[in-house]
């Protein structure tokens, strides 16, 4: 290929070489006239191209100018699905922090797991998403070994996009997502689904194949109402649903691209259920019972999923898995303890407390993931993903409880492939300040009115 290509430049140069000295000032030619008029006739050429526009796609063309006419297309993708009443009857109701009052609507257990999860059998992993990321859950359920709650916000026509989705991965692909996985739903209530939130799509006559076909060939069923029309993400309604809806007793909050170490679940109920043995905790002051949570720490990779901590433990060596945000926020992710951690194996199969800390400087920016009941804190449904640092009023309200953090040893959640690095301010979206700004005049305002519940304390600072 590349050998046919270099041969025919040759000959073109021998055949022109006499015109040599024209190519000079034709290519200034060129060049000029494009710089002057050909930004509008060739996009893509000389120019960098926005991501949104270079996404392949052989329905571009037709669907790339019409981005307001995507409404009408998402309301045909609802006409597309056959609705039936469900067998339990459905309910709308508030969200969990702010209630019916507040901007939110949520349906509950809109599509259930086919298997049912007893309170103290196994822990939940809990988590938000919207139509893109839906394709992770099922490797999720695979990997966790238990069960899923999932949140997912689907505002106006993203009902459609988003059920689309779920017919095909509960009846034609991996079985864990009907047989582990339950889904919720939220909107914003000026933002209501087109088509009746009361029924459910038909799963009796599922045609795998068209649906498949549908999702590889319509760019409609990827470019979310939620993307064209910039709305904002509100991801603490989402883990606050998924947390909520949860029929264990134990949680793990945790986010749609992070894939749990194979086995989580029921290597942590079988730590749970030995507790006492393995930790050496401090003596309690009468606190009772103990506020303590179970940290998962979190990584990234290159390449590949670590199954284990072995294969974790490989690629940290090489340098091919760092923790996670280690180069877009150091602070974030960096725990106590974090060398010890990535040396010692610990026992295979088992998950065993390796130690335990407090959120007090200098790890007092430390966002940590961890497995919580049902008495720790909500987070703040007012915080929006796209204002960032959005746990960071549940983490200071644990900070002032005292709360102890203890950190497993084998129990890991690895990134979807790929490591993040920092990108330069100016090239990030100006519209994300607004709600950076949004997002830190609200933590102010929550973070005093929690110091003044329990009392401020200087071990939990604001910043
Ligand atoms: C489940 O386990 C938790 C924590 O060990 C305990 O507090 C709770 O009472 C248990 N619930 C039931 C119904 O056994």
């Amino acid at each position: 290929m590349t050998g046919l290509c270099s041969r025919r430049i040759l000959r073109l140069r021998l055949q022109y070489s006499r015109y040599w000295f024209m190519l000079v000032p034709t290519v200034a030619l060129i060049l000029f006239i494009f710089s002057v008029g050909g930004g509008f006739s060739f996009p893509c050429t000389l120019m960098t191209c926005h991501s949104e526009e270079s996404l392949p796609s052989p329905d571009q063309k037709r669907n790339g100018e019409l981005s307001s006419l995507s409404d009408l297309n998402g309301i045909e993708i609802c006409l597309s699905i056959k609705f039936v009443e469900p067998i339990q009857p459905l309910e709308l109701t508030g969200s969990p922090q702010l209630g019916t009052k507040g901007p939110y609507v949520v349906v509950y257990n809109y599509l259930k797991s086919s298997k049912f999860y007893a309170i103290n059998e196994t822990v939940t992993f809990t988590t938000h998403s919207t139509p893109e990321f839906m394709n992770n859950v099922g490797t999720i359920a695979e990997r966790w070994d238990g069960p899923v709650s999932v949140a997912l916000f689907v505002p106006s026509t993203d009902f459609c996009r988003t059920l689309h989705r779920l017919i095909f991965l509960r009846n034609c692909d991996k079985a864990a997502y009907r047989e582990k996985v339950t889904w919720h739903l939220y909107w914003p209530k000026d933002s209501p689904p087109p088509s009746s939130w009361s029924l459910v799509p038909d799963e009796t006559q599922v045609e795998c194949e068209k649906l498949a076909n549908d999702y590889r060939h319509n760019i409609d069923l990827k470019q979310t109402w939620r993307a064209v029309n910039h709305l904002s993400y509100p991801i603490n309604v989402g883990r606050n649903v998924a947390r909520q809806a949860s029929t264990t007793w134990f949680v793990l909050p945790s986010d749609v691209e992070l894939f749990p170490s194979i086995g989580l679940a029921p290597q942590f109920m079988n730590f749970i259920s030995h507790q006492s043995n393995n930790l050496k905790m401090p003596p309690r002051l009468n606190k009772d019972p103990p506020r303590r949570v179970y940290v998962v720490p979190v990584f990234e990779v290159k390449e590949i999923l670590p199954n284990k901590k072995e294969e974790l433990i490989i690629q940290l060596a090489r340098n091919s898995a760092v923790y996670f945000h280690r180069l877009v926020c150091p602070h974030c992710q960096r725990f106590p303890g974090i060398r010890k951690w990535i040396t010692e194996i610990g026992t295979p199969g088992q998950i065993h407390a390796m130690s335990w800390t407090q959120r007090v400087p200098p790890y007092h920016r430390w966002e940590p993931i961890f497995v919580c009941s049902p008495r720790e804190p909500l987070y703040d449904e007012l915080l929006s993903w796209d204002g960032l640092q959005d746990k960071m009023t549940q983490m200071h309200e644990l900070c002032l409880l005292g709360y102890e953090f203890v950190i497993l040893d084998r129990a890991f959640l690895v990134h979807a492939p790929g490591i993040k690095r920092p990108t330069r301010r100016s090239s990030r979206n100006s519209e994300r300040d607004a709600f950076v700004k949004e997002n830190a005049r609200i933590y102010e305002q929550v973070v005093t009115m929690l110091d003044t519940k329990y009392g401020a304390n200087t071990k939990c600072p604001h910043h």
